[in-house]
Formats: C-alpha cells, sequence, structure tokens
C-alpha cells in the first residue's frame, strides 16, 4: 500500500496530525498497535492550553469540548496550609480547559475522515518511509513517529540520537474518583508529607494525585490509606475534600527526557517519541499538538511547491518549545515536591520560592503564561 504520510499512532499527537493533513488535502494513514477502545480509555492528564483549544477548534474536532470541557481562569498553590490563587486570565488574557486527553482522542478519532487502523500489532520500520504491518508494508513520502516513549519510531533511528535525561526520586498515584470536586479550582499542594493535587474532569468526577515514592505499587495504597493521605495534604481553611468511590487509580513514573535532532531523514519524531515531561503542569498533550502544528505546516510547503525549508527547520522549532516546557515542568516538580533526601537549606529554598511565586505579580506571571501556554517563541 502507498499513501502520503504513514503515522504511526493514535494518540493525540498521531490524530491530530493526521486532521491537519487530511484538511490541507494530504493523504495518510493512521496505524496503531492497540485496539480503539483501549487508546479511548487511556485514562491521562486533562489540562488543554489556551492554543490547543483554538487547534483543535480550528481542526472542527471542539464541538462536545466547548460543551463540556470546564474552563478555568484561575489555579490555587497550597503551602505551609494556606491556599493561594495565581488569576491566569487576570495576568494572561487567557485561561485553560480541562478536559480528559481520552476524551479529546474519541473526539478525533469519532471525525477522522481518513483511515486509522486499529489492532496493528508489533509495527516495523523497514526504512524512513516505510513501515511493516501483519498485512504488509505500508509505504509513503514521510513517516510520522507519533508512537510514544515505548514506540517503535524513536528505537529506529536510537544510534543517532543525542539524549538528555532525569528522573525523579518520586512518583504520582492518580485516582479517578465519582465524587463532585471538592472546590472550583485545581489545587497544587505542597504539605510536609509531599506533594498532592486536586482535579476534576466533569461536576461529577474529581481526580486527584499524590506524591508517592517511585518503588511503591498499586497494592500498598488500598482506597482508605489514599483517601487518609489526601485529607491530610490537601487540608486547609474552608476546605473540605469529598470522598467517594474510587473508579480507576494507577502509578506514573516522572521523567524529564528530550532527544535530538527530531528528524531523520524522512522519519519525524512528534510528541513522546521525542520527549516527556514530568506531569505536573499538564504539558505532555500540549507539547505533542505543537510538535504536529509545526511539522504539519512543514509538509504543507513540501507538498505546495517542493519546499524543504519547514522540514529543515522541524526539529529546532519544535526543541526550542520542549526546552521551554521541560524547563517549566521541571520547575513546577521541584517546587511542588518533597525530595526524600532534601536538606533544610532545600526545603527554605522551595518556600521562598513558593511565597514569590503567589507574592510578586512578575513572579506569578511566570507561572501563568507558561501555565496557559506560551505564544510566539521565546
Ligand atoms: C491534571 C494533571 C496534571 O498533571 C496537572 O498538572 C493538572 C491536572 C489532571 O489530570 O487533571
Amino acid at each position: 500500500m502507498r499513501t502520503g504520510v504513514v503515522i504511526i499512532g493514535a494518540g493525540p499527537a498521531g490524530l491530530v496530525l493526521g486532521h491537519l493533513l487530511h484538511r490541507a488535502g494530504i493523504e495518510c494513514v493512521v496505524l496503531e498497535r492497540h485496539s480503539r477502545a483501549r487508546v479511548e480509555q487511556r485514562i491521562r492528564a486533562g489540562v488543554l492550553e489556551h492554543g490547543t483549544v483554538e487547534l483543535l477548534t480550528e481542526l472542527g474536532v471542539a464541538d462536545r469540548l466547548h460543551r463540556e470541557g470546564l474552563v478555568h481562569t484561575g489555579v490555587e498553590l497550597l503551602f505551609d496550609g494556606v491556599a493561594h490563587r495565581i488569576p491566569l486570565r487576570e495576568l494572561t488574557g487567557r485561561a485553560i480547559t480541562v478536559y480528559g486527553q481520552h476524551e479529546v482522542v474519541k473526539d478525533l478519532i469519532a471525525q477522522a475522515e481518513f483511515p486509522i487502523r486499529f489492532e496493528q500489532g508489533a509495527l516495523r520500520l523497514r526504512s524512513d518511509r516505510a513501515v511493516e504491518t501483519a498485512e504488509g508494508v505500508v509505504e509513503g513520502d514521510f513517516v510520522a513517529g507519533c508512537d510514544g516513549f515505548h514506540g517503535v519510531s524513536r528505537p529506529f533511528v536510537e544510534a543517532s540520537l543525542r539524549v538528555y535525561e532525569r528522573e525523579y526520586p518520586f512518583a504520582w498515584l492518580g485516582v479517578l474518583a465519582a465524587t463532585p470536586p471538592s472546590a472550583e479550582e485545581l489545587i497544587y499542594a505542597l504539605s510536609d508529607e509531599g506533594f498532592a493535587l486536586h482535579s476534576m474532569r466533569s461536576p461529577t468526577i474529581t481526580r486527584l494525585y499524590l506524591q508517592v515514592a517511585p518503588e511503591e505499587r498499586l497494592e500498598e495504597w488500598p482506597d482508605e490509606r489514599i483517601w487518609a493521605a489526601l485529607q491530610r495534604r490537601l487540608a486547609h481553611d474552608g476546605f473540605s475534600l469529598t470522598e467517594g468511590p474510587i473508579l480507576e487509580k494507577g502509578i506514573t513514573a516522572m521523567r524529564s527526557f528530550v532527544v535530538a535532532p527530531m528528524r531523520h531523514g524522512r522519519l519525524f519524531l512528534a510528541g513522546d517519541a521525542a520527549h516527556i515531561v514530568p506531569p505536573t503542569g499538564a504539558k505532555g498533550l500540549n507539547l505533542a499538538v505543537h510538535d504536529v502544528k509545526v511539522l504539519a505546516d512543514g509538509l504543507r510547503r513540501w507538498y505546495a511547491s517542493g519546499d524543504e525549508g519547514g522540514l529543515a527547520a522541524y526539529s529546532d522549532t519544535c526543541l526550542r518549545r520542549v526546552w521551554r516546557v521541560q524547563h517549566f515542568s521541571w520547575w513546577m516538580t521541584s517546587m511542588l515536591h518533597l525530595a526524600p533526601d532534601a536538606d533544610p537549606f532545600t526545603r527554605e529554598l522551595q518556600r521562598s520560592q513558593l511565597r514569590y511565586v503567589v507574592g510578586s505579580e512578575a513572579a506569578a506571571t511566570t507561572l501563568a503564561e507558561n501555565y496557559v501556554g506560551l505564544t510566539g517563541s521565546p
């Protein structure tokens, strides 16, 4: 089989790329290892930057997002037992939308007018233009590796990659609970026991996270222990955490990871295949969407006139934003988590940084403009 662009992976990166290419009249096919049900049910973060919402709206896939998504104009930082609001809209003119990543994926799949082949099993790159599936080889002008951190695209070019990496001495335990959110906004908390986050998915579903040790297992966290830890870490005046049945729970490792370059001949890496951010700030999907927007622009120029310029600049253009977001995610993570080996000096620096962020408009704006998503290319 022949096509224009062979897209590996039906996550947010691959699907948004499919929509962008289809809209530009460029033929493509998405190959996904897993089933449709599986990709639609993968619970991930749920914060969409202003620019991500705009792009999904332009693509015509945001009707449900605008109906069901929760627009948030501020977030709270809780430390030393006191919550402080960062007024995102006041500081930046923009807001974020809380809407689960798997809901975005469902919408992108439901409205795709390009082929998505699920359940492809183990795929193999034959070259930078051809992918081998169980049913035969799919050949294109280009391959887009949108297949995530554990995909097959990055290993294909591993030998020529520069890798930048950092691991953290903690992980997140995330739970989805059938109970109304206990506050209107997200609460990022640093307590003496470590980080906790109060988030939500809808007026009846709360999403919560706890910092745990990376080697801890779910069996060690029965529901009562989770609720007790959340109660302690989120406690502050005027707040009362409502408990409810836990629908889903999981542990996410935390790492920062970047490979460069993101282009190898006609293979382009995008999203988690090329970079991972720690979850604090929920940047993963938003960054993936930025990659494929840059890629689609480059491909459009190439198909329109043979102009290589956009594709030649792909890696550098993406990495510029990748490193800004890496810094932000690392900064939020360091500021809000308790490292097991943190000495008193580190703790005081952390507290001072938090006081500065909520007390200075300049510092609050730094957090806010990164949180809602920077425009331009700082
Ligand atoms: C959520 C996840 C995040 O990593 C974050 O920073 C904020 C919210 C969430 O899943 O709702």
